[in-house]
């Protein structure tokens, strides 16, 4: 294949990613990101550049045939997913034999197809999760910076009162204070001023329109428009889509040498290339970035990797339920499809839970209130290479789930009991399930801060190596992920820029 050099490649442009890309352009140093996915700036030909969650089509999903939404059953019936071409869509469902971990694909990551909730950890439990790091630098120096350079906002208090796109977020709440439990707003990326003047009509909708899983065509702050501009407006970062990161290896004088793969939208192999690089950062995410490693490992081109890469996996204690609200208590056929609020349960000895209140916007009186609850699960899995199709495989069982499911249990049951409610036990597939606990949204770990790599994220046997994005978070962190992932990735770049980096 064609070869070429460049002083820093990243692989992916997720959350970590962006920051690494950022700070290196800013240092001036050359900086060649490579994204698998596509650049989402295109109209297709509705004059959309995504399509909507009600009637999805090829864009919707990455190289499959079929959708594969999280809640794909309404009354048992199969009514939400669709049969499409297999195209570089913008969401992708990975499915290992007893988990489904959803990431997003395209120039932006996990921040073109999430929820957009910019949730902050508990700093106790930070501490807890990442000892290694200094908590009163993260806390008072890179998640404020991280807050303020992703643009989170919180929706205003007195529109969120009396708006109907909130009702569905005011019922959960009630229903959460009459079991003692506390709501309260957290932050997102979406712009809920852009939002309000949604709902005046003055603006085309998008979160208003129940976009949100397969991308927002307006309003969403995704890394297109905050890092990573801002890391091309440095002159220094250049970024390729379509280009899928194969395999890694280095040569005897240190240069790290990629196999990319470049594809078309449609999946075709259009050419095969060769990238060398001095410094190498991975920010593929949890499962990118730990397949890379351990194809690496295995396959013999990276052989003094060691056996902590791939241990540490965790779906962030992700469960999903959703509870029967009484007839007089309508959530409204009409919800914004950005979360505004959480219940934070966290302190409970027992079951310790964080929900976000999940909007499920049908477009019609579903009567249902729904719930991601973030858990505390020590449970951990392993990702493998396998030889034989040489793709990564996790190593998970779904009973590795079960105290994850306990705690959402106990937390959903309490809810109930004082609710007079029950769960609704047709969302999550053929048969009847409370719990969504078979998929994740949340996949951290795999390259584990301080095992895998040192403290900063430089992987454990080689200079100028590193992993700077979810794979570094040992499989839990309380809370949604992106704005730990981008305040620990601003801690790392900024101390290899300064330590690692010859200029
Ligand atoms: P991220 O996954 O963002 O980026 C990795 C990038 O690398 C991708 O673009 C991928 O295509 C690319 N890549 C991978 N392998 C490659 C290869 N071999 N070659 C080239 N490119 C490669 N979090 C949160 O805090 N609040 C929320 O509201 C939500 N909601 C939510 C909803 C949904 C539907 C999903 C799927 C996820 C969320 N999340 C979330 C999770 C959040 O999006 C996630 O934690 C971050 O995107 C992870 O950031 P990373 O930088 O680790 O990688």
């Amino acid at each position: 294949g064609s070869g070429a050099f460049v002083p820093a490649v990243v692989v992916g442009t997720g959350y970590g990613a962006a920051v690494t890309a950022l700070r290196l352009g800013e240092a001036g140093v050359g900086t060649l990101m490579l994204e698998m996915g596509q650049l989402w700036n295109r109209p297709g030909p509705d004059g959309k550049v995504f399509c909507g969650m009600p009637d999805p089509d090829r864009r919707s999903t990455w190289f499959k045939n079929r959708t594969e939404a999280p809640i794909a059953s309404f009354l048992w019936l199969d009514v939400v997913n669709r049969t499409i071409e297999p195209y570089a869509g913008v969401l992708d469902r990975v499915n290992f034999g007893q988990m489904g971990v959803y990431v997003g694909r395209g120039v932006g990551g996990g921040s073109l197809v999430n929820g957009g909730i910019a949730a902050t950890p508990r700093r106790s439990y930070f501490e807890e999760v990442l000892p290694q790091v200094d908590a009163g630098e993260m806390y008072g120096r890179h998640f404020p910076r991280a807050l303020a350079m992703l643009r989170a906002n919180e929706v205003a208090a007195d529109w969120f009162e009396q708006t109907e796109w909130y009702r569905f977020a005011r019922v959960a709440r009630e229903a959460a204070a009459k079991a003692g439990m506390r709501t309260r707003f957290v932050p997102n990326v979406y712009d809920f001023a852009y939002m309000r003047r949604e709902a005046a009509g003055e603006v085309a909708k998008s979160a208003l329109a129940a976009e949100v899983m397969y991308g927002n065509n307006h309003g969403k702050q995704s890394l297109d428009k905050t890092y990573l501009a801002a890391a091309l407006g440095t002159g220094k970062v250049t970024v390729e889509t379509l280009h899928r990161v194969t395999a890694v290896r280095r040569e005897e004088d240190g240069t790290y040498v990629l196999s990319v793969d470049r594809i078309d939208a449609e999946g075709r192999r259009l050419a095969r290339k060769e990238i060398g690089c001095r410094y190498l950062f991975l920010g593929a995410g949890s499962l990118g970035s730990t397949e890379l490693l351990v194809r690496a490992r295995d396959t013999g081109t990276l052989p003094d990797l060691g056996a902590e890469v791939g241990a540490g996996w965790g779906p962030n204690g992700n469960v999903m339920a959703g509870r029967a609200n009484p007839l007089l208590h309508p959530t409204g056929a009409r919800q914004s499809a950005i979360a505004a609020t959480c219940v934070d349960d966290w302190d409970h000895p027992a079951a310790p839970v964080f929900a976000d209140v999940a909007p499920l916007p049908a477009g019609f009186e579903t009567g249902i209130s729904m719930y991601l609850a973030v858990t505390r699960n020590p449970e951990r899995g392993t990702l493998v290479h396998d030889g034989a199709t040489d793709r990564v495989r996790l190593r998970w069982e779904r009973e590795q789930n079960a105290p994850a499911v306990a705690a959402a249990k106990s937390f959903f049951d309490r809810m109930n009991k004082a609710n007079g409610t029950d769960y609704r036990y047709d969302l999550f597939g053929p048969r009847a399930k409370a719990f969504g606990d078979d998929f994740c949204y949340h996949p951290l770990g795999g390259c584990v801060l301080g095992r895998a790599t040192d403290a900063y994220g430089r992987v454990a046997g080689y200079r100028h190596l590193y992993v700077n994005d979810g794979a570094l978070i040992p499989g839990s962190i309380g809370v949604n992920p992106f704005v730990t992932i981008t305040a620990l990735a601003e801690r790392n770049v900024e101390r290899l820029v300064a330590e690692d980096i010859a200029r």
